[in-house]
């Protein structure tokens, strides 16, 4: 992943935003991220499964903090948007969706369509004050936020400084929704995927274990029913016709899931 400034188009090298793009179905790619992807589903070929659960979980965690009350999120790291957006599951919120690629964010731009004050912007999440400096002309910095996290932390070899930036700036009731490849669910399948992933897609991704999640998340709560690897997560207050996106099995996917609050 991307350390700092802004990422702008190479075609030729494979891209993490146009990589998961084609990976679950999308359109915004090139042939060196449709290579690289295509590496990547011959090795797992389970990964479309997986990003797409990990994407319908984001949802039922946003539709779950709207209904509690969250009221505006940041999505770091958004990745090409695809339909349903985030947004539409937390009617009247104000969202910030963050990316350091220029191509990602004018995609974003002309897809989200964007009103009431939500706009797309332009940032390194890695740069804690610039970024918090942008997410407050969009939101309200004394209120709590909701902060999506999929598939970003991850791809950060020390994700504990995003972490830390945002348990001290964010305002106790805040939120983090995240998801994270798991190392030690099926510890063949990480391991094989992280060097498929660092090798031949040339993006570096850390798979952690929930004991290094748990580390990592240290001044967050976990909400019930907890930071899991199967595709289980509902909603502490699930309402009839929330769950319809659960597989009625239970799956073996390499990513985790989970919803952290700050008290
Ligand atoms: C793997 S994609 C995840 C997309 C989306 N969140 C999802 O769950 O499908 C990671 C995204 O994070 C963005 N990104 C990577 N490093 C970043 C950074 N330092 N600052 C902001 N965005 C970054 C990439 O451009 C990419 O769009």
């Amino acid at each position: 992943m991307t350390g700092g400034r802004f990422v702008r188009l190479n075609p030729f090298v494979a891209n993490n935003a146009r990589v998961f793009d084609y990976v679950t179905g999308g359109k915004d790619n090139y042939d060196a991220d449709r290579e690289a992807a295509d590496w990547l589903m011959s090795a797992h070929p389970q990964l479309p499964r997986d990003f797409t659960k990990a994407q319908e979980f984001t949802r039922r965690a946003v539709r779950w903090l709207g209904r509690t009350g969250i009221d505006q999120f940041a999505d770091l790291g958004t990745g090409i948007p695809r339909q349903p957006y985030l947004h539409e599951y937390a009617p009247g919120s104000r969202w910030a969706y963050v990316d350091n690629d220029l191509v990602v964010a004018a995609h974003a731009q002309a897809l989200l369509q964007l009103g009431d004050g939500s706009q797309v912007v332009l940032a390194d999440f890695t740069e804690a004050d610039r970024l918090f400096e942008k997410l407050g002309h969009v939101l309200d910095l004394a209120r709590p936020i909701g902060v999506v996290l999929g598939s970003v932390l991850d791809f950060l070899a020390k994700p504990a400084q995003l972490v830390e930036a945002l348990t001290d700036r964010l305002t106790p009731g805040s939120h983090l929704v995240i998801s994270h490849a798991a190392s030690d669910i099926w510890p063949e399948r990480s391991d094989a995927l992280e060097r498929t992933f660092n090798e031949r897609a040339r993006m570096e991704l850390f798979p952690r274990s929930s004991e290094e999640l748990r580390s990592l998340l240290a001044g967050w709560t976990v909400v019930a029913p907890g930071i899991m690897g199967v595709d289980r997560w509902q909603a502490p207050d699930m309402e009839p016709g929330d769950g319809r996106d659960i597989a009625s099995e239970p799956l073996d996917p390499v990513i985790y899931h989970g919803v952290t609050a700050r008290l």
